[in-house]
């Protein structure tokens, strides 16, 4: 296949390309580098600067690559993500993660690119009942995070219809972890995800970690999430664009690992491997008891399952940050 990486420096997007140039395919990285790394990007791949809301950039990026040889898919993971600086900023949230998201599609439409892979998230849920997503439950989100993806999903099942082209919406749950070789992870201090800062408590960063409230209605009384291995995510991203290759058809599925893990057996399996101190303080806000993943559909359509544990997400997050904290 030949792929257009939008967002392609990034955490989760590096590591889709790391998998795709692993599995032959040829790749173009398209990032403004707001977030990203240049040196993440992998040395197989061509890489071209640029925003997802500059049309005339994004656009000659692909007439020019299209000349040689059309793009079979794109994939999409230009995204703002973080949930607190949503709340902060929505407007920015809004013109990158719903503005860039047409501007990419108005140029994809216009190119004749005719498959599009687009990174969403479990945050368009909110707050399910019973704590266990299927795809076609409600989707109420309760930010603007959550509210700007689900915008893009929408606006993407509207413009593919329109323009018969085919998505495959991929929803994550709690992505953590780093690429085996360690040439990639998660470089971002400034989020607010418990794997990275469990890591920062790890290795003397910050004094210790704080678990956010202990009477939630759970067995430990913590929050329980769904954990998935971003090398697992990044694959599903090949199986998805093979499917609508495939297929000529779209689809929707959660990527998750399909249980769940409290913060509170997040820190003891980081316990077992690393000396750090912990503990408990009041609620975050906005924090639902229970947020995991019905990935019975992934399964079934894609032939996708989750192969790294709980363990190797912690660990090859320590080691990436051990490795670049000596460089
Ligand atoms: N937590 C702590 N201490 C910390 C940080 C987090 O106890 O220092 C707890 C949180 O309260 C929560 C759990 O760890 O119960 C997970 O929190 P994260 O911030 O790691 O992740 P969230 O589940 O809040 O949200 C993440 C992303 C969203 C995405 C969602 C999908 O931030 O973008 O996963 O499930 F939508």
């Amino acid at each position: 296949m030949k792929v257009l990486v939008v967002g392609g420096a990034g955490y989760i997007g590096s590591h889709a390309v790391y998998e795709l140039i692993r599995a032959g395919h040829e790749v173009v990285v398209y990032d403004n580098l707001s977030t990203g790394h240049r040196d993440d990007v992998h040395a197989q791949a061509r890489f071209v600067q640029g925003d997802i809301r500059d049309k005339k950039t994004l656009a000659a990026c692909l007439q020019a690559e299209n000349a040689n040889k059309p793009f079979d898919v794109a994939m999409h993971f230009a995204a703002k993500l973080i949930v607190p600086e949503s709340l902060s900023e929505p407007l920015a949230y809004y013109e990158n993660n719903v503005e860039g998201v047409r501007v990419l599609l108005e140029v994809l439409a216009e190119t004749g690119v005719k498959n599009f892979v687009f990174s969403s998230t479990a945050a368009v849920y909110g707050e399910p009942e019973n704590g266990v997503c299927k795809e076609d439950d409600y989707t109420v989100p309760i930010n603007p995070y959550g509210e700007t993806k689900l915008a893009a999903e929408r606006m993407i099942t509207w413009v593919c219809a329109a323009h018969n082209m085919n998505y495959c919406i991929l929803r994550y749950f709690n992505v953590a972890g780093a690429d085996a070789s360690l040439e990639i992870g998660l470089e971002k201090d400034t989020l607010t995800w418990i794997v990275p800062l469990v890591m920062q408590a790890a290795l003397g960063i910050r004094d210790k970690l704080s678990i956010f409230g202990s009477d939630y209605n759970t067995p430990d009384g913590t929050c329980i999430r769904d954990y998935i291995h971003v090398t697992d995510l990044a694959k599903a991203h090949i199986l998805g664009a093979e499917y609508l290759l495939k297929n000529n058809d779209s689809l929707l599925v959660n990527l998750g690992s399909g249980s769940g893990y409290s913060v509170r057996e997040v820190v003891d399996a980081a316990q077992e491997m690393f000396d750090f101190e912990y503990e408990y303080v009041e609620r975050r806000a906005g924090d639902p008891a229970k947020l995991t993943a019905d990935i019975s559909r992934a399964k079934e359509l894609l032939g996708w399952k989750p192969e790294l544990s709980l363990r190797e997400m912690l660990k090859s997050d320590y080691d990436y940050r051990k490795k670049k904290s000596n460089k």
